[in-house]
């Protein structure tokens, strides 16, 4: 597990990426792929998300500083592709957040990468059990800086696989861990007073907050990087 600010001293070449983005756009790209979004195509810049939705007629997401970025159909509420007036199932998608489509795009040098969050942990755990080599949670943050509930996710993936492996044998890992054990009692009076959560508290979307907690909501939902998208996981 590690933040944003250690990633430049990562060699991520034939890794397993877990890229994980909690608020939000790791947990929006697993509820799009969850109700029905055929592929993602996560891109950093916002030229690139309209470039991306001109050629492949998808729908575009795009947020900047936790709001939704003009000219685009959503931004970066899972609630966007939740609602039944305008249905997203068999719609492409194309998307462009602050931190979290940047960490993805910064990692494309790994051999494998799957997206993560608490809604679709179950997923990420067995993927994680059938890997042969050391999975690394890259955790997006914000601005190059460490956000507490990607790393508390990083804490809740290793309990979940505590069985399995010897968990504890890196300090990253085990900070991880000890931040979960702290915070999975009530994980969201645990992470109020993370920067995120009063940043998205004060643009009024709180309720997003509470959405991305849900622990195993999506648990069969893996969104893994093929060629140059995400498609869902084969189980
Ligand atoms: C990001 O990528 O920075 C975000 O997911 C921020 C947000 O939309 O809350």
């Amino acid at each position: 597990c590690f933040s944003p600010e250690l990633l430049p001293l990562y060699d991520l070449r034939g890794q397993v990426a877990v890229i994980v983005d909690i608020l939000r756009a790791s947990s929006t790209i697993v509820t799009a792929l969850g109700e029905g979004v055929t592929h993602v195509f996560p891109v950093a810049s916002l030229e690139e998300c309209t470039a991306y939705g001109q050629q492949h007629g998808c729908l575009t997401a795009a947020e900047r500083d936790g709001l939704p970025a003009a000219g685009f159909d959503l931004g970066n509420s899972p609630f966007g592709f939740l609602d039944k007036a305008n249905p997203v199932r068999g719609r492409a998608l194309t998307i462009s957040t602050t931190n979290g489509t940047a960490a993805l795009r910064r990692s494309l040098a790994a051999a494998e990468i799957v997206v993560g969050s608490f809604l679709n942990l179950a997923a990420v755990a067995d993927f994680a059990r059938q890997q042969q080599r050391d999975v690394l949670v890259v955790c997006a943050g914000w601005k190059g800086h460490f956000c507490l509930e990607d790393t508390v996710f990083g804490g809740a993936l290793a309990a979940r696989l505590s069985a399995d492996f010897d968990v504890r044998s890196s300090d990253a890992t085990l900070a991880a861990l000890h931040l979960w054990e702290q915070g999975q009692a009530d994980l969201p009076a645990y992470l109020l007073q993370s920067a995120h959560v009063r940043r998205l508290n004060s643009l009024e979307a709180s309720q997003d907050f509470d959405f991305c907690l849900q622990i195993d909501s999506y648990a069969d939902v893996l969104p893994v990087w093929r060629d140059d998208r995400l498609v869902m996981g084969l189980k």
